[in-house]
């Protein structure tokens, strides 16, 4: 059989065939062994035993894995990956005492990214993201979420979208657009939330995905988001912008009990969203919902991490429901400064109590599910894209084990190899 390139002799394979891991499925790695993987015109063709596929393979190309664990790219399906400025001095602020809450009430977090964000060209926006995309890929992430949710007024919004869809022509990586209007209520509306509602409900969805469809043509899916969250937006604002978007084409998706429980994860099975994400304060009834839902809940971990804070996601419970549990690294400037889903995973092992199994699973094949993708990408399955990463490590229990440090020795997108290596 002729190949393009032939990747053998790795210490193990991780297949992750099963998809999407729901529950005790969570975990399910199909460990080939002293593995081998066939590319050809970008996408997988085999996988299996390294003997065998040398046997059958005559490829252009061939690459040496020993010493090394092959797996599908991560797939990261929460960032919010492009803004201006840092918030340095925000975090300072916090190591003294104040919360993240009460910085935004203020005026400041996520407002003051808003005041540089606003001010920035499409092309000033794709120049600030473009660095901060390879360092994902440099660390594995073949496949991301980018959110606006910087703007908070229609032109800005969509300089972002434009922004993104940029870097989605430019960048070697699947990258998926999500509308952000309600990351916070813009300081001109302070005084009148609903006043703002009404302008994302009646006039920013429609125009953003006209725009996004002018841009990306009619077939790319947009998500849109809300901040459900005491000081964001309440439960029934986030139901007439869901309502609405859903209406208009929009997918969907959440921010639900980051901190309080408002209800948005009950929301979100019950609208269909595609993934109800952070999933801190979530009640017992709302996790037995998830159970038996096709919402993916999306874990943070680097975010009450980031926040110093106690609390994380109840992945056990999540778990023990059914539930399809995904990890996502949140980056962004405020609570998450941090770009690696390895680090995600390792947080996720620590704090979560996940298995390196179960988080790399959530890492890859189920956070593909939380962004429609599960078909394209986060398996090594033949006729998926060809996008894999070459761990240096002797199995796959080295991650999470270890962290701080970068594992990946190389990364391949969609058949071609990329970033580092
Ligand atoms: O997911 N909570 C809302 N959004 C982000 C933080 C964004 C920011 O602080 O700039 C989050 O944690
Ligand atoms: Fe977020």
């Amino acid at each position: 059989m002729r190949a393009d390139w032939l990747i053998h002799s790795a210490d193990e394979v991780l297949c992750l065939t099963e998809a999407p891991q729901r529950g005790a499925a969570l975990g399910t790695l199909n460990v080939v062994a002293q593995g081998a993987l066939a590319v050809r015109d970008g996408q997988i063709v085999e996988v299996g035993p390294s003997a065998e596929l040398r046997r059958r393979h005559r490829a252009a190309r061939e690459t040496d894995a020993t010493g090394c664990v092959l797996m599908p790219g991560f797939v990261d399906p929460h960032t919010h990956a492009m803004w201006i400025g840092d918030r340095a001095l925000e975090f300072e602020q916090r190591i003294a005492g104040r919360t993240y809450s009460e910085i935004l009430a203020g005026g400041g977090g996520i407002l003051s990214t808003v005041d540089q964000t606003r001010a920035a060209t499409v092309a000033e926006l794709v120049e600030a993201t473009r660095p901060r995309l390879r360092r994902m890929l440099a660390h594995g992430t073949t496949t991301c979420e980018i959110k606006t949710g910087y703007g908070l007024e229609p032109e800005s919004e969509l300089r972002m979208l434009e922004a993104i869809a940029r870097l989605r022509r430019s960048m070697p990586m699947n990258i998926q657009a999500t509308f952000l209007p309600a990351h916070a209520v813009p300081r001109e509306h302070a005084a009148k939330p609903d006043a703002y509602v009404d302008e994302i409900v009646e006039h920013m969805l429609p125009r953003a995905i006209t725009r996004w469809r002018e841009l990306c043509g009619e077939q790319a899916p947009l998500f849109v988001d809300v901040f459900c969250e005491k000081g964001a937006f309440t439960l029934a604002q986030s139901r007439r912008i869901f309502e609405r978007a859903r209406a208009l084409g929009y997918r969907l998706k959440i921010h639900a009990d980051e901190f309080e429980n408002l209800g948005g994860a009950r929301l979100a099975v019950e609208l269909g969203a595609a993934s109800a994400d952070h999933l801190v304060a979530t009640s017992k009834a709302e996790i037995a919902a998830l159970g038996t839902s096709s919402t993916v809940a999306v874990a943070l971990p680097g975010t009450p991490f980031g926040l110093a804070q106690a609390a994380y996601t109840p992945a056990r419970a999540m778990i023990e429901a059914g539930a399809t549990l995904a990890l996502a690294s949140d980056f962004n400037p405020g609570t998450s400064p941090c770009e690696s889903m390895q680090m995600a995973i390792a947080l996720a092992c620590r704090y979560m109590r996940l298995t390196p199994a179960e988080a790399i699973a959530a890492a890859t094949i189920n956070a593909a599910a939380a962004l429609g993708l599960a078909d394209r990408v986060g398996s090594l399955t033949p006729g998926k894209q060809a996008d894999v990463i070459a761990l240096a490590i002797p199995s796959y229990r080295h991650l999470g084990y270890r962290y701080g440090t970068n594992l990946v020795k190389w990364v391949m997108r969609g058949g071609k190899r990329v970033g580092r290596g």
